[in-house]
């Protein structure tokens, strides 16, 4: 008997295959209930290691660590069943060796079933792209601004606002699509330098912040939801969950004090013979 489900979860060559096609859908997603949702409309949900910043209120996403992408990771696959997931390596879990991003890598597919793994950095991680790729491990490439260098950039703006900044950002995105990854992530790029690097590279881009000139989008589905407090620019906010998420407990509260909850119709009644 198989143990296989009858629906066929997308995959990385499905991705890469999506090249100058119908856009990509993506969105972010760190829980069971959520990831059930995302995975009715997204050909692949990141957990993302923004899950620092959205689900713990981290500054920035430095902190996270390989134990937290693993069990958001398993929560996200339990809850989706058509998507790809892929998760995102935390920072340090990758960036002394190729073999230390192997052991971190097969540590977080074997133990959440993802179908690929993300890293940032262009140029300096292609040899460790490669290294994956070549034992068996999808990677999703992630360039333009890396938020786990906030330390070393001092601040998450915009990348390649000056046509003089173009050329290693450029690079990068032709280094990682060289070394095998089946897409990258352009992250706050400007629109002509997004337009550029989606018509040159092979493999396709997944813009956030970086224009409709990309083969497909993700976002923070927290951001989108209007539930995180602060948001970059690009953010489209389509609903503002967080308003009424605080209706709703001030109304519990005001109940609560008033002693009218719990009313009748959310209260046992005493069993009756009859009944
Ligand atoms: O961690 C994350 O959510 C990401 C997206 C912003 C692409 O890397």
């Amino acid at each position: 008997m198989s143990i296989q489900s009858d629906i066929k979860r997308l995959t990385a060559p499905d991705i890469r295959a999506r090249k100058g096609g119908e856009p990509i859908v993506s969105l972010t997603s760190y829980h069971a209930h959520t990831a059930a949702i995302a995975d009715r409309y997204c050909d692949f949900i990141l957990v993302g290691d923004s899950l620092g910043m959205v689900m713990h209120g981290l500054e920035t996403t430095v902190p996270v660590t390989l134990d937290m992408m693993i069990l958001q990771g398993l929560a996200v696959m339990r809850g989706s069943r058509r998507a790809l997931v892929v998760v995102d390596m935390p920072f340090g879990s990758y960036e002394t060796s190729k073999e230390q991003a192997f052991t971190s890598a097969a540590r977080v597919m074997k133990e959440t079933g993802c179908g690929a793994i993300k890293l940032e950095g262009g140029s300096r991680m292609a040899e460790t792209i490669r290294f994956l790729v070549d034992r068996g491990v999808p990677v999703m490439a992630h360039v333009g601004l890396t938020p786990q260098s906030i330390n070393a950039l001092g601040s998450f703006r915009a990348q390649g606002r000056d046509v003089a900044d173009w050329a290693p950002i450029v690079a990068d995105a032709h280094a990682v699509a060289e070394a095998g990854a089946f897409a990258v992530v352009l992250e706050a790029i400007a629109e002509p330098l997004a337009a550029q690097i989606s018509k040159d590279v092979p493999i396709p881009t997944i813009g956030i912040g970086a224009s409709a000139a990309c083969d497909g989008q993700i976002l923070v589905l927290e951001d989108m939801l209007g539930l995180s407090p602060r948001v970059p620019k690009f953010v489209k906010r389509y609903t503002e969950l967080g308003p009424s998420i605080d209706k709703a407990v001030a109304d519990y509260a005001a109940e609560v004090k008033s002693r009218a909850f719990p009313g009748p119709a959310h209260t046992y009644p005493l069993k009756t013979k009859s009944t």
